[in-house]
């Protein structure tokens, strides 16, 4: 089954009303509350009263409405995930997870149908990031989140164009998230001015596998609903395949020839998958 679209997830700091207001007519698919590093600690109080009133008055629309806690080890973690909790959006995005722990505590606290999104950021995640993918199956746990910002912090590695440093991670987490059928959405791109910077991120998060990218500002979402979505030549090549093998004479056929290429049924099992994501972007946009 083909889940909602998550192509873009636009953070916003939950302490700046005017950007809440901002998010209920953007194009994002995902609307991200942020209490955490976006917000000062003296506006740490008002960012969570603003979230969970959010939640409460809508008008998001067809819109994915996730807030982001404060660590459960800083001094507003707790007060801020019995807050998100009750105000029970459709996910709690929980920073600095370290092991499978902390998303089996996380997520006993929710209610409702509020599931439970993971931050990928820490040394510990990385080397465990399997481990966490894995307490999906006894947990509110449907997706990972990059935290490249975060990551670099610790690391004292340097974020470059293509990343370099980073592809181990992106690797690792991406490749954990698909074997426990996880949603997993890429870092941000700190540079808000650089729409093709932007754009070479974007294809580099698709060609990584990623689902979709977390953003910073509105001016990022139209490059990344484009490049997160299967290309008019992706989907055409998908119905091809599709219809090749639903010829009488390619019946019981594992590889056949399509467009002078082998076609096998991995393939056609991309294709349908392919397929199935362009028309649940295009029923989401029609919503
Ligand atoms: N979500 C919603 N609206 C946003 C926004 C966001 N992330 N970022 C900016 N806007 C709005 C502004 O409120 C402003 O609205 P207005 O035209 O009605 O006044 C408009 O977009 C233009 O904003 P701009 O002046 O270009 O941005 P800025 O210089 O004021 O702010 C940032 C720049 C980086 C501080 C701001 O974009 C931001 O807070 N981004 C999110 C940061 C975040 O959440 N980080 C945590 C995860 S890494
Ligand atoms: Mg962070």
């Amino acid at each position: 089954m083909i889940d909602r679209p998550r192509r873009s997830a636009l953070y916003m700091p939950a302490s700046n009303a005017k950007a809440i207001e901002k998010a209920r007519s953007l194009a994002c698919d995902v609307v991200i509350l942020d209490l955490e590093d976006a917000v000062a600690p003296e506006a740490k109080e008002t960012a969570r009263e603003q979230a969970v009133q959010a939640i409460a008055d809508g008008g998001f629309g067809r819109r994915e409405l996730v807030i982001r806690i404060n660590g459960l080890d800083t001094p507003w973690g707790e007060a801020d995930l019995r807050a998100a909790a009750a105000a029970r959006p459709d996910a709690v995005l929980v920073p600095k997870v370290n092991g499978p722990a902390d998303v089996a505590a996380c997520s006993a606290a929710l209610e409702g149908d509020t599931a439970l999104w993971a931050m990928i950021e820490t040394g510990r995640a990385v080397f465990a990031v399997e481990p966490i993918a894995a307490a999906s199956a006894t947990s509110r746990l449907t997706t990972f989140v990059m935290g490249v910002n975060d990551l670099a912090k610790e690391t004292r590695a340097h974020i470059l164009p293509r990343r370099e440093a980073f592809h181990a991670a992106l690797s690792l987490s991406v490749t954990a998230a698909r074997i426990h059928g996880l949603t997993i959405l890429d870092g941000v791109f700190n540079d808000i001015e650089d729409l093709n910077g932007l754009e070479d991120a974007c294809r580099q998060g698709v060609e990584f596998g990623f689902d979709g990218k977390t953003l910073i500002h509105p001016k990022q979402i139209g490059v990344c609903n484009v490049l997160f979505s299967p290309s008019p030549a992706e989907v055409d090549w998908a119905r091809a395949v599709i219809a090749a093998f639903a010829l009488p004479e390619n019946q019981g056929k594992g590889a056949i020839r399509v467009d002078g290429k082998m076609t096998e049924l991995l393939h056609l099992a991309q294709a349908q998958r392919l397929v199935a994501v362009a028309d649940a972007i295009h029923a989401a946009e029609a919503a």
